[in-house]
């Protein structure tokens, strides 16, 4: 079984959020149940200097945005075998989507649609590249690519796209149709148009042949008005092909017993005491006082709206005056008047508050490591990785009740007695106000005043298996099932 997995981010080639390890964990484990399993990304800056092995393998013209070359090669973190598309012009370049000022860079539609053909055109046969018999396509980078498969008559090689976050659909003018390298007789039957825009997502779940969402509960939000982002009424007329895949965690890379960013400082559910170590460290490299008992309360994901960071800077500024013994620290990047809003609460609250603009691997490994809760409001969160990861250090999340959340993290609820608690893993808050979070944080601080119930969720939340060995069967499933429909048609 041959897969081609199309993307735009792959740890830890490319990254800037979940989608990158989402990638990753999933072809690993995907790859590891025997089948053959290939990652293609643009070759952004210095990526190709990364893969091990990497040559040029063919030359793909007349694509959107210029000629390219295809670059086969592993990558050494994982032993993944990768497939670059190489076009300079498109793709060197600092960010992977925004230039250094935070601004999307003009000819997005024309990158990730070169991208999407790219995939079709190796599906459709390419000297000295393997054909795929499945078509994996990522978001709405790749979303096109089942479009292309149609253009190009492709009729042996099946396509499933997953939906990591439909907020986000590569909606652009419809000016630019004819810069996506699709024939204007597709542009309206093949769903790329949409109203006065056309949308890569859209066609995406028009054209796919299977139409996977990473959460079981943001499968159900997203055929509602509230979660659809106007996409609902499509993904309703499909359902019969929609599914639902909890993604996993690496639960390798994601380790307290080996992770190599603590750097010798490890712990298990058995023993926590390095834990307390980690945090130590923490506050050290954050410049927080270097208390033991006050409870450190973490933040580390992008500053957005989706994140419900504008809330979180009121939010918190609240908490720290409530509560004398708390102290925040928060790592991430997005948008920059929230960005701007974070630095100030710092500056208000010397020694306890304490805030990271930017992105750092290692910072997020010592965050979940060492804090002592960490707080994951979100308005929508397709599925969630940053709590698991925070589980998995005896973290306790405070995530909001939406999406995947609902499903990984275990919370009796508000009215639940302190037995009941002993089973949780974390806590969930409804709504996404600043009183929503501030309770939600209060309740977080009664918890953490008893000792028993503390330990016993951060052991429950520790001892969650949330590996992506659980989590591929059910893609190869889906994978065989459409090669058995190719065969039957083929008889
Ligand atoms: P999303 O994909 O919506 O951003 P997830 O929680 O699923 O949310 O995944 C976010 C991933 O991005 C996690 O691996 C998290 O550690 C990482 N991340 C986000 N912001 C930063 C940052 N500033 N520095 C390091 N890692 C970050
Ligand atoms: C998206 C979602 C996030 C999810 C990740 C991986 O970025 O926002 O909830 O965990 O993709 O699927």
């Amino acid at each position: 079984l041959k897969i081609l997995a199309v993307t735009s981010e792959a740890f830890p080639l490319a990254k800037t959020g979940g989608l990158g390890d989402a990638v990753s964990g999933m072809a690993g484990a995907i790859d590891a149940m025997g089948t053959d399993l290939t990652i293609m990304l643009p070759a952004y800056r210095g990526v190709r200097k990364r893969l091990a092995h990497a040559q040029r393998l063919g030359r793909l013209n007349g694509l959107p945005g210029g000629d390219a070359h295809l670059v086969g090669g592993y990558c050494p973190e994982s032993g993944l075998r990768i497939l670059l598309l190489e076009n300079d012009a498109l793709y060197d370049r600092e960010g992977l989507y925004v230039d250094a000022a935070g601004v999307e860079y003009p000819d997005s539609a024309q990158r990730f649609a070169a991208l999407s053909l790219a995939a079709a055109r190796v599906a459709a046969g390419v000297p000295g590249v393997a054909v795929p018999d499945v078509l994996h396509a990522h978001d709405w980078h790749a979303a096109l690519a089942p479009l292309a498969l149609r253009q190009f008559g492709v009729t042996g090689v099946r396509s499933v796209l997953t939906l990591h976050n439909v907020a986000f659909q590569g909606c652009y003018p419809a000016g630019l149709a004819d810069q996506t390298g699709i024939e204007p007789s597709l542009w309206a039957s093949g769903g790329l148009l949409r109203g006065d825009c056309i949308n890569f997502l859209h066609a995406g779940i028009a054209c796919a042949d299977k139409i996977t969402v990473v959460s079981t509960n943001y499968a159900r939000e997203i055929l509602t008005p509230e979660f659809g982002c106007g996409l609902d009424g499509l993904l309703k007329a499909r359902r019969a092909d929609l599914l639902a895949i909890p993604n996993g965690i690496d639960a390798s890379l994601w380790n307290p017993a080996c992770d190599t960013y603590l750097r010798g400082c490890h712990f298990d559910a058995d023993d926590l005491r390095n834990k307390a170590l980690c945090k130590r460290r923490l506050q050290a490299k954050f410049g927080l006082n270097e208390s033991p008992r006050t409870t450190l309360l973490a933040m580390g994901s992008r500053l957005t709206g989706q994140k419900m960071a504008d809330v979180a800077v009121h939010a918190l500024s609240r908490a720290l005056q409530a509560h004398p013994d708390l102290q925040v620290c928060v790592i991430g990047c997005g948008e920059k008047d929230i960005e701007a809003r974070m630095r100030e609460l710092a500056e208000r609250h010397p020694g306890r508050c304490a805030v990271h603009i930017g992105y750092s691997e290692d910072i997020a490994h010592l965050l979940h490591a060492g804090a002592d809760v960490l707080l994951h409001g979100s308005r929508f969160e397709p599925f969630g990785l940053t709590p698991l990861y925070a589980m998995r250090y005896g973290t306790i999340p405070i995530g909001s009740r939406v999406g995947g959340m609902v499903d990984t993290i275990d919370d009796p609820g508000w009215t639940a007695g302190d037995e009941a608690m002993c089973a949780a893993t974390g806590l969930l808050f409804p709504g996404d106000g600043e009183d929503d979070m501030c309770a939600a944080i209060d309740r977080a601080m009664r918890l953490r005043g008893s000792q028993t119930i503390w330990r016993r969720m951060q052991r429950n939340a520790m001892r969650k298996d949330f590996s992506w060995e659980r989590a591929a069967p059910a893609y190869v499933q889906c994978y065989q099932a459409l090669c058995h429909e190719v065969e039957r048609m083929e008889q």
